[in-house]
């Protein structure tokens, strides 16, 4: 992976001193990312984690060939992670089976439909939340264990849980033989995608989670580099704090990584909306949104930082795309970024080889290490979600009453 800042610079947003000096901060952060205790780059060597991942690996297989569809019942962070790999990896028109639904609502009719459609003998319910308690996720669990129970169907084989320590499917769990995973205690729900959270139905849909996972622990590395010129994640972070822009726009140049977009908007606006503070995200879609949102982003307020993914091999000699929709893609690209740049709107460029397990995984801790940084940029605590909880408390005491 490669990102290119020039047009940063040449937008006069930010200028390459105040970008490189920025870096003298990389060790003081690093140490305030450290005392929040937050597991997301540190799992990938830790044992009982390395365990989890054997096990997912060998349900996956003890899985195999059983079941036509899984569901999975979550939201928010318990969700966004797998949509953004099942449609970056999985073909939309493939006929393999199993089929992955996510069901990140709580929409009566979308719930009645795909209850007439599935199959209960032959589907798993893969039931997600990190509390345990989210009260969309449970009432979605206890639908499902309802009918399954009707149907006289073994709990055992047709669930399974992934959750933290405590909360109701813990519980239930202790109670019962339903297969549980675990989200570790200090990866919260946005950081979770390469937890079980998104491995057990990425490895269930047959994603090689091995390379997603090696993608995620090669940006790592690179995320505790104190190094400014190797730590990508300090790079982007410092162009979206020094850019000031309070939008910023994510815009990959592919029609399979939209719910990339879906999953990077929850974790800039969950982490950073905090203190009268945060950047709102604009997650784009190229070329589509030239059609539609890009007039906003080269002609309307100049509010925002444009980040574009380009999916394109470096040593262009060994571009073997003749196709003539990559040629116009590419086109329409750098079509997009000059129009921007003319207009001095700040933009900056993510290039990756191609979409892959590994590269999704690269993505996915690129993006959450700048959210990291950022919230120190900001003075924030990026990893908590107050607004959040308190929706939860209040829609759980509406209920009640
Ligand atoms: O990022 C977060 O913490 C939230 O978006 C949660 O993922 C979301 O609210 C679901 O929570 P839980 O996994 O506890 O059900």
């Amino acid at each position: 992976m490669k990102i290119d800042f020039t047009n940063i610079f040449k937008s006069e947003a930010v200028s390459r001193e105040e970008f490189k000096n920025s870096g003298e901060k990389i060790p003081e952060f690093l140490t305030k990312i450290g005392n929040r205790r937050q597991g997301f780059y540190q799992i990938f060597d830790d044992a009982d984690f390395l365990v989890e991942v054997a096990e997912i690996k060998k349900f996956a297989g003890f899985c195999a060939g059983k079941y036509d569809d899984i569901v999975v019942c979550g939201t928010g962070g318990s969700a966004l992670g797998i949509l953004a790999i099942q449609e970056s990896l999985i073909s939309k028109f493939s006929r393999k089976k199993p089929k992955l639904h996510v069901l990140e609502n709580i929409d009566d009719e979308v719930i009645s439909e795909l209850t007439e459609y599935l199959d209960f003998s032959r589907t798993l319910f893969i039931i997600i939340s990190k509390s345990g308690g989210t009260i969309e996720t449970i009432s979605q669990y206890e639908y499902f264990r309802g009918i399954l129970t009707e149907k006289n169907l073994e709990l055992k084989n047709h669930l399974v849980f992934i959750t933290g320590k405590v909360g109701l499917l813990r519980e239930e769990s202790a109670k019962s033989d339903i297969p549980t995973f675990s989200v570790p205690e200090n990866i919260g729900g946005r950081f979770s995608v390469l937890t079980a959270v998104g491995l057990l139905p990425a490895a269930l849909i047959g994603v090689n989670i091995d390379e997603l996972l090696a993608g995620g622990r090669d940006f790592a590395k690179k995320f505790q580099n104190e190094n400014l010129a190797e730590n990508l994640s300090f790079q982007l972070a410092s162009a979206q704090f020094l850019s000031k822009k309070p939008q910023n726009v994510l815009m990959p140049y592919s029609a399979k990584m939209k719910k990339f977009g879906n999953w990077w908007a929850q974790l800039l606006a969950e982490s950073t909306g905090k203190d009268g503070k945060g950047i709102t995200p604009i997650p784009a879609q190229g070329v589509t949104d030239q059609h539609s949102q890009l007039q906003l982003f080269v002609d309307g307020p100049a509010d925002k930082l444009v980040i574009f993914i380009e999916i394109s091999p470096f040593d262009k000699t060994q571009d073997k795309r003749d196709s003539v929709f990559k040629k116009l893609m590419q086109a329409e690209l750098h079509g997009t970024i000059q129009s921007l740049t003319e207009k001095n709107r700040p933009n900056l460029t993510i290039q990756i080889e191609e979409i892959s397990a590994n590269s999704l995984g690269e993505l996915f801790v690129l993006f959450m290490g700048a959210t990291a940084f950022l919230g120190e940029f900001m003075e924030i605590n990026a990893f908590d979600q107050p607004g959040v909880e308190r929706s939860k408390v209040l829609a759980k005491e509406l209920l009640g009453k």
